[in-house]
């Protein structure tokens, strides 16, 4: 088939798509939504999980040195003193004084006037912008307040009494949950230096100004895990996780030249990290930070020995030594992937069908690990005597994989269909195939077309889908 690429799609283009195929809704939708808070759909939910899923694979069933946790959202009040969220984890703020619209004020100096702001204090943030009169971008007022520091942690009271209940927070960050737990996973399981802990969970965030979708949101999930050594090996085992984190990438089918390596500046590293490289993707709103990769030293575990009072240190009983180990932290958010993911895998196409006739799809190319249905099995039409054997092909793949029936439209519209919600494979179940008990089966890809034997049908799409 012939196929004319045509340009990348815009961002409007991916939240109508979301929200028209049940991948992603406005939060709250039938109260008028709740200003960016999202909800997975049918089809969102999947992705989310084939995500997860992938990365649980990826990273702890398929190595001897990690394993996994799951930990609380609420944690004891002083884990966030030990570990600087509560005198550290701030973002710079400015409000409007007209139209109280509220922006974080290092953005405000780098995309408005073009000068680097991070490490800067709230009084030099302050003057710059007096200095350079920027107006609104809302409203074009010349008022701005002073800048002042916020903390992003949301907090909450445990007890039915708010006054007189403990203050806690919800988790910024899952990292955590990790550094607290370290000691029970080194003392139930056999783990031993080099090793690491993986955690999935969801992290909670109060940013200032949210936005570009499900970019950057108010409650997201974290990949995270924290891999534990002897500070002499921080360098090899940085390059290891570097790398890792790319192989992954190419195994659920991120393009590589949408993607960069860039290296913190020493005055905007986290004050927990010696080093932190961030992996960019080119979204349409320019490149940002898809993940993290930091050196956060002995500095957690340090922080939670001194303010618990509990010896963390490591003993290694082959070499008879003691020490604090430290730590390397690949890190990844759920959402931000799936952007990624959807993103790279939208394509606009001018193509002709197997009778010559032009038409434009919408295809996702997502990669059968990450799409959400594998194979869609479509009876020709909808007389009892082929949906009943459709229906016995369903249950059949079924064992095996995620499958969508469909039997309303016409078969070129259903393809489309298919297509935009990025299913590798569909199933034609046709008259034909009474006799000769074949389907024929058409790549979402190549859209070339097969004639399978059904009695073969679930190991070939088997062997397709894990090629
Ligand atoms: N434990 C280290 C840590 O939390 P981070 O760079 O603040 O580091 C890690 O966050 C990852 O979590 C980011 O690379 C990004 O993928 C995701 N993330 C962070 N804040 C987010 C937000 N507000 N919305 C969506 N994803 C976010």
């Amino acid at each position: 088939m012939d196929v004319d690429q045509k340009p990348p799609v815009t961002m409007d283009g991916i939240v109508a798509l979301a929200k028209r195929r049940g991948f992603i809704y406005p939060g709250s939708d039938i109260y008028g939504g709740l200003a960016n808070t999202w909800d997975f759909g049918p089809l969102g939910v999947e992705i989310k999980q084939n995500i997860k899923n992938a990365w649980w694979r990826y990273f702890v069933h398929q190595r001897a040195d990690v394993v996994g946790i799951d930990g609380g959202i609420l944690l004891h009040p002083k884990v966030w003193e030990a570990s600087g969220h509560i005198s550290e984890f701030f973002d710079p703020m400015i409000d409007c004084r007209n139209c109280r619209s509220r922006y974080r004020a290092d953005t405000l100096v780098e995309e408005k006037l073009d000068r680097k702001a991070e490490g800067l204090s709230t009084r030099e943030l302050t003057e710059i912008l007096q200095e350079a009169n920027l107006a609104c971008p809302v409203c074009g007022e010349r008022s701005w307040t002073e800048v002042r520091q916020f903390n992003l942690m949301f907090q909450t009271h445990l007890g039915p009494i708010e006054e007189s209940g403990t203050k806690v927070f919800l988790r910024p960050e899952t990292a955590q949950n990790i550094f607290v737990n370290y000691k029970n996973v080194t003392q139930t399981t056999r783990v031993k230096v080099p090793f690491g802990i993986a955690q999935i969970g969801k992290a909670f965030r109060n940013e200032i100004t949210p936005g570009n979708f499900i970019f950057r949101v108010l409650e997201l999930e974290q990949m995270e895990i924290e891999y534990f050594i002897r500070d002499s090996e921080w360098e090899s085992t940085f390059q290891h996780w570097l790398d890792a984190m790319a192989e992954f990438y190419d195994w659920i089918g991120l393009r590589r030249d949408r993607l960069r390596v860039r290296e913190h500046e020493t005055d905007e590293l986290s004050h927990y990290s010696k080093r932190t490289v961030d992996y960019e993707y080119q979204f349409p709103f320019g490149w940002k930070e898809l993940s993290g990769l930091a050196y956060r030293t002995d500095f957690d575990l340090r922080q939670h020995q001194e303010h618990s009072g509990v010896d963390l240190t490591y003993y290694d009983q082959a070499n008879e030594e003691r020490f604090l180990p430290h730590v390397i932290e690949p890190t990844m958010g759920v959402e931000r992937l799936l952007l990624t993911l959807i993103l790279d895998a939208y394509n606009e196409e001018s193509v002709t069908d197997v009778n010559g006739k032009p038409y434009e799809r919408t295809v996702l190319k997502l990669h059968p690990r990450i799409a959400p249905y594998k194979a869609a099995v479509l009876p020709l039409s909808k007389k009892p005597e082929l949906s009943g054997k459709a229906m016995e092909i369903v249950r059949d793949l079924r064992q095996d994989i995620v499958v969508e029936y469909d039997e309303t439209q016409s078969i070129g519209r259903r393809y489309r269909r298919q297509d935009e919600i990025g299913t590798p494979f569909c199933v034609t179940v046709d008259f034909e195939s009474l006799d000769d008990n074949a389907v024929t089966v058409r790549d979402r890809d190549s859209m070339e077309q097969e004639r399978i034997p059904i009695a073969e049908l679930r190991q070939h799409l088997h062997d397709r889908l894990n090629q």
